[in-house]
């Protein structure tokens, strides 16, 4: 059921790579809600994932843009609101990456110009893509911009390694930007951190299927899905959160509130 929730919206979408993605499904829904956009993504992740179908899927335009260089940005934001037809309404940051948790590094053994590699991907991109967008004065007022994080941010799990740190990073971004963005333009900065779900990048963390499992047994809703996080993206675009800034939103199924449950009582 659609409610032409993000009418009349135009936004960029980051980070949709193939139809796992949490960006796939967001893009889905805020065209269903009435939203135009254009998607972006690395030129490797062009080439190797399947965006160009989700472009023809939404009408929507790709734009080429590695969101660590910030001239890509610049070019991404110009481009964007010549397609667009104005400045835009909504941004997500759906980016993560980190060699380490890819390659399987220890904690103990971590590749430094990786860990900053992961940083500069997952986290400094957020502030990039803020900066870009404020200096080219892109953003319509009472516009809201949202990124995608982790409870590891919080709490320690061990295989999510130097991830903890980009997105602790991230959310504190949200907040630092979304004070100086509401000032100027009235504009909401907010990161959702959700379940874990089976997308490229939560498939990349070692053991990612028992951490899946673990997760809903101890989520009194079970794990939030890919659907689900779509649906909270489109609330958080549409006029009905427009005084929620600089927050970090639980997107869990309760997850982050819960000691035990039942169900891990069970299994032990
Ligand atoms: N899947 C989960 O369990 C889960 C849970 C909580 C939060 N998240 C977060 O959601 C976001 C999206 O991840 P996903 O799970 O949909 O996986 P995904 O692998 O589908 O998406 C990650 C995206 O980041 C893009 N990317 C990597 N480097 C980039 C760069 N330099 N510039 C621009 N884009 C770049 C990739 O091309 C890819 O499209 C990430 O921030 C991730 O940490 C995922």
């Amino acid at each position: 059921m659609t409610h032409r929730l993000l009418h009349g919206k135009r936004g960029i979408i980051f980070g949709a790579l193939d139809e796992h993605s949490l960006a796939w499904r967001a893009a889905l829904k805020i065209k269903e809600e009435g939203g135009t956009f254009v998607l972006t993504n690395t030129p490797v992740a062009l080439r190797l994932g399947t965006v160009h179908q989700l472009a023809e899927t939404c009408q929507a335009q790709v734009i080429s843009a590695d969101a660590t260089i910030v001239e890509d940005l610049e070019n991404l934001f110009d481009q964007a609101q010549d397609i667009l037809g104005g400045k835009v309404d909504f941004i997500l940051h759906s980016i993560g990456m980190s060699p380490n948790v890819r390659k399987q590094r220890s904690y103990g053994d971590l590749n430094y110009e990786w860990f900053l590699k992961a940083m500069d991907i997952s986290a400094l991109s957020f502030h990039k893509i803020l900066q870009t967008a404020e200096k080219k004065d892109a953003m319509n007022e009472w516009g809201s911009i949202v990124a995608l994080s982790y409870i590891a941010a919080q709490r320690t799990f061990p295989d999510y390694s130097d991830m903890a740190q980009a997105k602790a990073m991230l959310e504190s971004i949200a907040r630092s930007y979304g004070y100086r963005f509401a000032k100027s333009k009235k504009v909401r900065v907010n990161t959702i951190s959700q379940s874990p779900t089976p997308t490229t990048a939560g498939n990349g963390v070692r053991g990612f299927e028992k951490f899946y499992t673990y997760a809903q047994h101890m989520s009194p809703l079970g794990n939030a899905s890919a659907e689900d996080c779509a649906n909270y993206i489109v609330l958080m675009f549409s006029d009905l959160s427009r005084m929620v800034t600089m927050q970090n939103l639980m997107h869990d199924g309760g997850f982050s509130s819960t000691g035990i449950t039942e169900e891990i009582l069970g299994i032990l």
